[in-house]
């Protein structure tokens, strides 16, 4: 029976992607490793909490003696790293953070792994840390183009270059060491569960509340939209069948104007729940500093080599993601109630004190 060490798993693509593989195999294990920051919720796992093969344990990827502890309790095949802070907006405000978790806590992952995993002459059988990625660390293309698996490494926020660290610190455990393991790098998701400070939830959640709808710049930049299930869907298949060592890139070809998504979420809440949404909600603001103009995924070795492709076009991906918020207000309005900028504020200021 394979055992997954989930870091993250209370996120949005975490909680789906638990839900995922225990709806998929019933001969696996989940230990879901979580600190429960802002971003975390124990809510989106209710389906699962009671199913014997899932187990949530709370902390932090960085503390080495629990997750020492989990690798000496579990028999852990598999690490798939989702764990990190992953708003860009706060990744500008607070840099620090993203720097501890993205970074330190993938390290301290990476060595309690290959201290659990080595064996003489290599490492146990089956085993593999799967590091969840992002498009982001390949910065930003123009109007033509691609993201291929080789395109050179050119991050711009804080956010991103944490990211990007962490990547490298992955492969060299690779380079250096042989241990097994596969990056991914994905494009934007949407779905269930999104935390809504990232652009779909919150357009959601602000024309349900008749709140401005706040467009940085211009509302030209572009971004490729991929549906969270097919995600969780490409994570499963480079975990099985991914070739050591290797980087894929997911996505599905579904580049957005963010103006594009606004227009499209509004036509939906207007024709489906109350005419007063309109585009005048929307509101041109200044521009997120060194914001990137387009990202856009090639996706063609996942597709060649592992047989993935996107199940859910972006035309039924919206409209399903629409209706899942407002069939779920209540958890729309559990997420946002706490004060999370007080929260984030006294996580922040424990984690330098850890330091
Ligand atoms: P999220 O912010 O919704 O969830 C992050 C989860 O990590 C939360 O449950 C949080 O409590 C947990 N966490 C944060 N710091 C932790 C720590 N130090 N120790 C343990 N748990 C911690 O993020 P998401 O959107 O679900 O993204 C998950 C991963 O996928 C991230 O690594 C992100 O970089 C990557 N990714 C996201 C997208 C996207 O569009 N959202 C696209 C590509 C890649
Ligand atoms: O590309 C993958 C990345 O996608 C992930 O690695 C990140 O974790 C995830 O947060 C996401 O990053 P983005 O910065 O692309 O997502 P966000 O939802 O924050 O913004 C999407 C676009 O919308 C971006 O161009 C900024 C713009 N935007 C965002 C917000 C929150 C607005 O115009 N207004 C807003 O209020």
């Amino acid at each position: 029976m394979k055992t997954y060490l989930v870091t993250g798993g209370a996120g949005f693509i975490g909680s789906n992607f638990i839900l995922y593989i225990l709806g998929k195999y019933k001969n696996v294990k989940i230990v879901n490793l979580d600190k429960l920051t802002y971003a975390g919720n124990l809510e989106n796992l209710t389906q699962v909490e009671n199913n014997p093969n899932y187990t949530f344990v709370q902390g932090d990827i960085c503390n080495k003696k629990l997750v020492e502890e989990l690798f000496e309790k579990y028999n852990i095949t598999y690490v798939v790293n989702f764990a990190a802070e992953s708003h860009v907006d706060r990744s500008i405000k607070e840099p620090e953070i993203f720097a501890i978790t993205n970074v330190l806590g993938t390290v301290n992952l990476l060595n309690c792994a290959k201290n659990a995993w080595e064996i003489e002459n290599g490492f146990k059988k089956d085993v593999k840390f799967l590091q969840v990625s992002t498009d982001e660390v390949y910065g930003s293309l123009g109007p033509a183009g691609y993201f291929v698996e080789t395109t050179p490494i050119d991050s711009h926020s804080p956010y991103s270059s944490s990211k990007a660290a962490g990547d490298l610190m992955v492969k060299s455990y690779f380079d250096t060491y042989k241990m097994p393991m596969n990056i991914t790098r994905c494009s934007n998701n949407y779905g269930a569960y999104q935390f809504p400070e990232k652009l779909i939830p919150l357009l959601i959640n602000n024309c349900l509340h008749q709140k401005d709808l706040p467009v940085y710049g211009d509302g030209l930049n572009i971004r490729d939209w991929l549906y969270v299930e097919d995600h969780c869907k490409a994570i499963d298949m480079v975990l099985s069948g991914g070739r050591s060592g290797e980087v894929y890139n997911v996505g599905g070809h579904n580049e957005k104007t963010n103006i594009l998504i606004v227009n499209s979420i509004i036509t939906y809440l207007n024709e489906n729940v109350d005419k007063e949404i309109t585009d005048k909600l929307i509101k041109y603001v200044e521009d997120r500093k060194g914001h990137d103009r387009r990202y856009g995924i090639d996706p063609t070795k996942i597709k060649d080599e592992l047989g993935w492709f996107p199940q859910t076009t972006f035309e039924v991906g919206i409209d399903k993601t629409i209706q899942w918020y407002l069939d779920n207000k209540q958890w729309m309005e559990n997420v946002t109630s706490g004060d999370y900028q007080k929260y984030y504020k006294k996580m922040y200021k424990e984690d330098k004190l850890n330091k």
